[in-house]
């Protein structure tokens, strides 16, 4: 896969999906969304991918939002169009991926960046990292999800009060709050990702997609999250890896799925 603002690797099963435009800190123009939804599309298909890791390149910024250059001149309908067409292209996809996405949060995460990193399953982040939506300040709201997944994420109290006042928190504090799951320096930080990565490739991949699934389920208006647990439930037994999971089990042995 070959694209202008991203680069996309793959070992051991894991991708690696890293956002390169440094010099603009890589904040999210039209042309990288489009291109994450493509390579993101193409890796959920991908038999051979079992985990998507999303960075973002240099030392400075996982993602510092969305273009602000781009959307300057907006008026309303832009507006509206620029977040419906985010979210369907990349925040949605990104959340219901069929295999985990971990974004390893380098540097600032700030509206849109960490709108992204918030639809992702799993979020660590290294000592650098700061995080906030910082769009009140602009005149705006955040518009990729991110006043629906932050408060899913850390309650309605702390999620106002990070809109309101617009202000950046640390990694340290991200952890208290719930927002990342893991901090640590930046040298690890990859290393900490492809480690997680590691752990969930041992288990089945058709068990974790029905897990998402029916998390998933939970945070959507129109569908009743324990029945979905109940259907994937019951589609977990249809399955080889099902069959490989409890064989391995009554036979003593650890289970290979693919
Ligand atoms: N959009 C476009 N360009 C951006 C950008 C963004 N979100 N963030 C940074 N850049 C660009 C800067 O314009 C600058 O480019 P030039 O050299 O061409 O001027 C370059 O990246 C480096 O940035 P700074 O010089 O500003 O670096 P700094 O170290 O002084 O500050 C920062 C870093 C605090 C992150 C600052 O860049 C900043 O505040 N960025 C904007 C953050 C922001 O408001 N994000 C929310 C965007 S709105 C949004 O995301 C809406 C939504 O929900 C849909």
């Amino acid at each position: 896969m070959n694209f202008e603002n991203i680069l996309v690797s793959k070992e051991n099963k894991v991708a690696l999906v890293t956002i390169n435009r440094p010099k603009q800190l890589n904040a999210l123009n039209k042309v990288t969304i489009s291109e994450l939804n493509a390579a993101l599309t193409e890796l959920d298909q991908d038999n051979e991918v079992r985990v998507v890791i999303l960075t973002g390149a240099g030392e400075k910024a996982f993602v510092a939002g969305a273009d602000i250059k781009e959307f300057a001149d907006f008026d309303q309908k832009q507006g509206q169009d620029l977040a419906a067409s985010g979210q369907e292209l990349l925040f949605d996809v990104v959340q219901n991926l069929s295999k985990p996405a971990i974004a390893a949060v380098n540097g600032f995460a700030l509206g849109g960046g960490l709108e992204l990193a918030m639809a992702a399953h799993i979020r660590v982040a290294s000592e650098q990292a700061k995080m906030g939506l910082p769009e009140v300040s602009l005149g705006v709201i955040p518009g990729y999800g991110g006043t629906q997944r932050l408060a899913q994420l850390v309650g309605k109290g702390k999620a106002m009060e990070m809109v309101f006042t617009a202000e950046m928190i640390g990694a340290e504090e991200a952890l208290k709050w719930g927002l990342v799951n893991h901090v640590t320096t930046a040298e690890e930080l990859l290393p900490l990702a492809q480690k997680i990565a590691a752990k969930i490739c041992r288990n089945s991949g058709t068990a974790i997609r029905s897990t998402i699934k029916a998390i998933n389920a939970n945070y959507a208006f129109d569908k009743n999250g324990y029945a979905v647990e109940i259907e994937e439930f019951g589609n977990c037994f249809g399955t080889p890896e099902f069959k490989e999971g409890t064989t391995a089990f009554l036979e003593k042995r650890k289970p290979s799925f693919n």
